[in-house]
């Protein structure tokens, strides 16, 4: 299948939609993020999410179809994210999506969020094949994945309560960044002296690829509250929060690859866009005589470009959906089927 596939993200905040074919590469994307909507509240609204994908989904279309300079008849399917994420928001791209591709009469991919963002180092990197470790770390997820092949995931760790670009928010929260505080706090702490504030390193004191978050951001609550609150102080916590948070997953990830007998690393989901932690996990791979994979900063956020790969990567694999509008806002990504076997339709009830 080299015809062009549509893909839309509809999962949370963002409205992703992008052109993508295997013979070509990416053809168009665009992306339409709710973040002004929602800073006001210091978080995502769910219902107010799931109007603003309803008001932008159909613009956002014609312009990447025009972008990428086809019409809706050109494309051989539509895949769309079907979980998991804010069952709103998701229902807005798979009605779209599914109703696109019965139009049009060709099929509709449900493509699970996770393994979007897990395949999107690959959408620029030819040369990248599995075997690898993923380490997914996004704003709902911190997980270490053991890739034999597209589609065959061992879950090796994931943390026990908050994940990594949580972690990000809360603690921008508390010390008065604007939502989304992820990106505001590795800002501010590139501006942070290293080492005035430390914090420790969860979980790594002991065996295991697991994480936990969750303590950290109250050690940094108590810095905050005990410090003099200055613009100054606040860089330097931000430092020594980012420091911690990137130490802990490379140190994680190294032993994963060790754990997985694997040299090669990919980094996936928002705080991947983190330079730190680039920088960091780049140096660790290095060291090993390994390599790490990256998408661009614009491709670890949310983005419809994933999600048109990774539903033309599974067409192509002959694995699509039936004719229901069905979303799953939780989804264990350890049950999708690999690419491998061709197993034609297959509807999820
Ligand atoms: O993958 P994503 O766009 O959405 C989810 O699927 O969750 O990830 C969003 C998360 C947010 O928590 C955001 O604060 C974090 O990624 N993030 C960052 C950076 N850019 C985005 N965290 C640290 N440093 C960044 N540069
Ligand atoms: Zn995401």
């Amino acid at each position: 299948m080299k015809r062009p596939i549509l893909g839309i993200e509809t999962s949370c905040d963002e409205t992703g939609v992008a052109v993508y074919d295997l013979a070509t590469g990416l053809r168009a994307h665009a992306l339409y993020s709710q973040i002004a909507l929602h800073a006001q509240y210091g978080g995502v609204v769910p219902e107010l999410a799931s109007r603003d994908h309803v008001r932008k989904l159909l613009p956002l279309v014609r312009q990447t179809l025009a972008e990428a300079g086809i019409g809706v008849r050109d494309l051989g399917g539509v895949a769309y994210t079907a979980g998991p994420g804010l069952v709103g928001a998701l229902l807005v791209g798979a009605g779209v999506g599914r109703a696109l591709a019965w139009a049009l009469e060709v099929p509709a991919i449900g493509v699970h969020h996770m393994e979007g963002h897990l395949l999107a180092p690959l959408l620029e990197d030819a040369d990248l094949k599995p075997p690898f470790v993923a380490l997914l770390v996004s704003g709902g997820h911190t997980q270490l994945i053991a890739v034999r092949a597209i589609g065959d995931y061992e879950l090796l760790g994931e943390t026990l309560d908050d994940a990594a670009g949580e972690a990000f928010d809360k603690t921008a929260k508390l010390m008065g960044l604007p939502y989304p505080g992820g990106p505001h706090l590795a800002a501010l702490a590139e501006r942070g002296t290293p080492g005035r504030f430390t914090f420790s390193r969860p979980m790594t004191d002991r065996p295991g690829l697991d994480f936990s978050f969750s303590g950290l951001k109250t050690q940094v609550l108590l810095a905050w509250q005990k410090s003099d609150q200055s613009d100054v102080t606040r860089a330097d916590i931000a430092r020594g929060f980012e420091d911690a948070i990137v130490d802990t997953l490379a140190s994680k990830c190294e032993r994963a690859l060790e754990a997985a007998g694997m040299d090669s690393l990919i980094v996936a989901g928002g705080v991947g866009a983190n330079l730190r932690l680039r920088a960091k996990l780049q140096s660790l791979t290095q060291r090993r005589g390994g390599r790490v994979s990256f998408p661009r900063p614009a491709f670890c956020t949310d983005n419809g470009a994933m999600i048109a790969h990774a539903g033309a990567l599974r067409l192509a694999a002959g694995l699509y959906d039936g004719a229901s509008v069905d979303v799953r806002p939780r989804w264990d990504m350890a049950v999708l089927p690999p690419l491998g076997g061709k197993t034609g339709i297959r509807n999820r009830k």
